[in-house]
């Protein structure tokens, strides 16, 4: 297992009930796939876990490549592979990628920053942004901050129950304090119910 291991939440170590979990949220998932248009591009899915998110990219026409610390994850994701989509999946550290700089048209990263310290958040981000073209774009999904939304506020103390202890203070610190700190810029931003917020950002120039 590689050094940089975070998937020790109740979802983690039961990757058959991530799964399953996973399939009532692919409605909310539809909408970050809009966001990355109606041409097929490259995509890398980074903290891709089950693949459930690269999954539903694939199934739109783009070409897609998911990359996660977790082989127990991963078994799960190589199942969803085939033919039709060219799914690909490889074990790997996103924030030390294999890839060279600009290797992609985008890359997205769904519920994994809330997952993880803000200082490996932060430098998944940065990986994301070296590895994607110069006029590409990346698409985070995750936890909405509380301020203001009622269904980021009912969400919260649920969601305290099965997230890994890094949950807590990414909520309080917000998704747009890593994104800022990975020096992006926003494009376009939505919610879906207050509870889950969905970015589309570029590097900052
Ligand atoms: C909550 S899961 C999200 C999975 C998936 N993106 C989704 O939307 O369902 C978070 C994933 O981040 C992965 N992860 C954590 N740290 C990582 C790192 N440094 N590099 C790659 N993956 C990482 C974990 O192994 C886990 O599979």
């Amino acid at each position: 297992m590689a050094e940089k291991y975070f998937n020790e939440g109740w979802f983690g170590k039961h990757p058959a009930f991530y799964e399953f979990a996973s399939f009532f949220i692919s409605p909310v998932r539809r909408r970050g796939v809009k966001m990355m248009g109606n041409k097929p591009i490259n995509i890398l899915d980074l903290a891709t876990g089950t693949g459930a998110h690269a999954y539903e990219l694939a199934k739109v026409g783009h070409q897609v490549t998911g990359v996660d610390l977790d082989e127990r994850m991963l078994k799960k994701a190589k199942l969803k592979i085939t033919k039709e989509n060219g799914l690909q999946f490889m074990q790997g550290d996103g924030t030390k990628l294999a890839y060279r700089d600009a290797t992609f048209d985008a890359a997205t990263i769904s519920f994994a920053m809330h997952d993880v310290p803000a200082e490996i958040g932060i430098s998944i981000l940065l990986e994301a942004k070296r590895v994607i073209k110069k006029d590409g774009f990346i698409v985070v999904v995750d936890y909405n901050h509380l301020k203001g939304s009622i269904g980021a506020k009912i969400l919260y103390p649920i969601a305290l129950l099965y997230e890994t202890p890094n949950y807590k203070p990414f909520v309080r610190k917000t998704l747009d304090y890593y994104l800022q700190k990975a020096g992006l810029q926003t494009i376009e931003k939505k919610t879906f119910l207050g509870a889950v917020q969905f970015t589309k950002l570029k590097s900052r120039v």
